[in-house]
């Protein structure tokens, strides 16, 4: 079952945003940081208390197997584009142990049906090249790349 988190379930959300916290070391070690600092722990309250930020998770067996944080971007208009107004899924994980089981699908369900009943018009994420297995996912989901980030290394 999904549905927006309990303040006391935090903490499992953390186990899980560990997880990607360790893949995403090993996939640019130069970027980011090994171990999950206090700091990157307490990030989750800092987004249990922005209004403009929810967090989803889905429940299996009495446990909290997979999450996803949701945040409203309201970007103004400038010189260059028209006013942009989106929902942001800014972080997303399945339980090592319950994937491809349908949990990341059933989270995206109800993502995709929360974003339509509040009137977004538009779902957007952003992911790091070297992540085939969440790309797969997203594509499986129908999602299209439409901007790149692109590096030389000197
Ligand atoms: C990406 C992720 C969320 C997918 O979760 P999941 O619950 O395993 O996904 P689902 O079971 O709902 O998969 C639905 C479909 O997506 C595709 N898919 C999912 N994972 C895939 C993989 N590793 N390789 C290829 N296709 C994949 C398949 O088409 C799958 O359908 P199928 O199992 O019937 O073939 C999960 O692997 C994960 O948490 N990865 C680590 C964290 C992460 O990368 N988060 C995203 C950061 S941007």
């Amino acid at each position: 079952m999904v549905r927006f988190a309990e303040k006391h379930e935090l903490d499992s959300v953390n186990v899980l945003r560990r997880q990607v916290n360790e893949l995403h070391v090993q996939g640019e070690p130069t970027i980011f940081k090994p171990g999950f600092s206090e700091e990157l722990a307490d990030h989750i309250y800092t987004v249990w208390n922005d209004p403009m930020q929810r967090i989803a998770v889905c429940e299996r067996d009495g446990a909290i197997v997979g999450f996803a944080v949701l945040h409203h971007i309201q970007k103004p208009e400038n010189p260059f584009m028209y006013e942009r107004d989106y929902l942001d899924i800014d972080e997303f994980c399945v339980d090592e142990a319950y994937r491809r089981q349908g949990v990341a699908t059933e989270l995206m369900d109800f993502i995709r049906a929360f974003a339509r009943e509040q009137g977004f018009r538009r779902l957007e994420l952003n992911m790091w090249e070297f992540n085939r297995d969440a790309l797969a996912f997203y594509e499986a989901m129908g999602f299209t790349t439409y901007r790149r980030y692109i590096k030389t290394d000197l």
